[in-house]
């Protein structure tokens, strides 16, 4: 029989805690540049513009690597699922051919960085796979194969893999990595550290006033006075140019388990079918590796996560055996209308401000990327990508409108929200011990959240960020923004991005 850890912790984070806290930011201080966001695309900005001998400053809400950098699976590559038949289509085949480059570039830079600084952050050369079990599957990875080969891919055509069950088929794309995210970015930080960086952790920015210089507000009323700016907080908390029309957030579960090391499928898998499924293993020790299965996604607060768990879960019983699930977590990643990430000046009057987003799932090796390509632009420099990830770009948001269009359907649902009240509850009296609902008291929307002592705690229902119900997710104890991804603890504490403000207490 599977067993299962009841707490949801990232293996990432339990294998590379934290260190001391890197003090808040209670001062004014000046920089060149401020990097907002902590994750893999802000650290990875932060020492590229370091190595260039900016004085930098970065301002984390939380603690370094913990968002969803902290949470990922870690998978280093430039095969992205099925991206390249459609980068072909949409953005020719030049367009292809930079996607490619510059994502190979970035795994080649991190290599290149885990050597210099000698970061023991188990990176292990291997290869990618996309599968398809059915063989309707077959005719578009075929066609992905070719597609990513004349991007410049070493990619081919196979119908063997190191998987424990056939395939009808697979695009396999070798020299792709495989690393602990949290040990090469904890070792960045203490790089970047030694280089004069100032990191500043518990440290939330809740306003950016743009000009020449920008100023940053955080939230004790301290300011931040810098030439550029970066948003790098994964779904941005500054939107000017509206990207927010163009990014859906996606929430996925992950699972790992223990195997012995011959069950090892030496590779890094992942298949469309059934939702997403995701495999790859990691060091263990005794003989063992660690077994990561990714999966279920989902538009947050939209889904019985405990019952998608399951699901996952019966999936890698079924491919690898009975399994001690250990480790369980989830995390979400935002998908830009186009496949593109959003990378480079943040709106169409930009001078000094950036953002780097829309990673659609593939972060590592595109964070690295939107370092290198920052770094670039700041310093008044030319790359050969900047225009195939400029968020400001309009033709493929023409070309992605009925994708947009059922973006914004969407939200206005949850804006209206009459549809999504979580939980079968009317009334605060209907709400068990554990869980939460949205119910009207008073005339008013409220979130109430029922502790296991049987303590009642309400926060208003409308998401700070743009006015959303948001709606309880009941195995990870969180209120969630169906709309932008917002997520909010019991008492109304943010949780994650891109709101600023926690959900305002209700008295009831
Ligand atoms: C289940 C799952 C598996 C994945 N697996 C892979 C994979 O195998 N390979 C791959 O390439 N990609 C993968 N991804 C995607 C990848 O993990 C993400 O794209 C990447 O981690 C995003 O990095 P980031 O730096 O943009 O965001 P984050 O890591 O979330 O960093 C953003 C930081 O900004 C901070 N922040 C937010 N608001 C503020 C504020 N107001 N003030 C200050 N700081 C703020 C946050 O606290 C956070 O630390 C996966 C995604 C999911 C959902
Ligand atoms: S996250 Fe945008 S309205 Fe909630």
């Amino acid at each position: 029989m599977n067993t299962y850890a009841d707490e949801q912790k990232s293996y990432w984070i339990e294998t590379a805690p934290s260190g001391d806290l890197q003090p808040s930011l209670d001062a004014d201080i000046t920089v060149d540049v401020a990097v907002i966001g902590a994750g893999i695309a802000g650290l990875s900005t932060a020492w590229e513009l370091a190595r260039r001998g900016r004085k930098v400053a970065v301002l984390e809400a939380g603690r370094i690597a913990a968002g969803v950098t902290g949470h990922t699976t870690a998978k280093v590559s430039a095969l992205h699922t099925l991206v390249y038949a459609r980068l072909r289509q949409t953005r020719g085949a030049e367009g292809a051919r930079l996607y490619a480059r510059s994502q190979m570039e970035a795994i080649r830079h991190a290599a290149g960085i885990v050597d210099e600084l000698g970061i023991a952050c188990d990176w292990e050369d291997t290869a990618a796979y996309t599968f398809a079990q059915d063989p309707s599957g077959v005719d578009e990875l075929k066609a992905e194969a070719e597609a990513a080969r004349e991007a410049g891919l070493p990619a081919e055509y196979v119908t063997e893999t190191g998987l424990p069950f056939p395939v009808a088929g697979a695009v396999r794309v070798t020299e792709q990595v495989q690393f602990h995210p949290r040990k090469y970015l904890l070792a960045l930080a203490d790089d970047l550290r030694r280089q004069g960086v100032v990191i500043h952790e518990k440290t939330r920015v809740v306003g950016l006033k743009e000009g020449e210089p920008c100023r940053l507000t955080i939230e004790n009323g301290s300011t931040v006075t810098a030439a550029d700016v970066v948003v790098a907080t994964h779904y941005p908390i500054f939107d000017r140019a509206l990207l927010f029309t163009r990014l859906s957030p996606r929430r996925e579960l992950v699972l790992a388990a223990p195997v012995p090391a011959e069950l090892d499928p030496h590779g890094m898998f992942i298949t469309q079918e059934q939702g997403t499924r995701s495999v790859r293993t990691a060091p263990y020790g005794d003989g063992q590796r660690l077994l990561i299965v990714t999966g279920e996604h989902f538009t947050p607060g939209t889904a019985d996560v405990e019952e998608r768990f399951g699901r996952l879960a019966g999936w890698a019983t079924k491919h690898f055996g009975t399994l001690d699930f250990t480790h369980r977590w989830a995390t979400q990643d935002n998908d830009p209308t186009d496949t593109v990430p959003l990378v480079g000046p943040m709106h169409a009057g930009s001078r000094h401000t950036y953002v780097a987003t829309g990673f659609g799932g593939w972060g590592m090796s595109s964070g690295v990327m939107a370092g290198r390509l920052l770094a670039t632009l700041i310093s008044g420099e030319k790359s050969p990508w900047s225009d195939l990830y400029d968020p400001r770009r309009l033709l493929p948001a023409v070309r992605e409108a009925p994708t947009f269009l059922k973006n914004q359907a969407k939200v206005a649902g949850h804006f209206l929200g009459d549809r999504l009240s979580s939980g079968p509850a009317h009334s605060v009296d209907d709400i068990a011990p554990g869980d939460g609902a949205v119910v009207r008291v008073e005339g008013k929307r409220c979130a109430v959240y029922r502790d296991d002592s049987g303590q009642v705690h309400a926060v208003s229902a409308r998401c700070t960020h743009m006015g959303c119900l948001v709606a309880f997710n009941r195995a990870e104890r969180a209120w969630e923004c169906p709309c932008h991804g917002s997520r909010f603890g019991t008492d109304g504490e943010i949780v994650q991005g891109p709101a600023t403000r926690p959900l305002e207490k209700r008295d009831i």
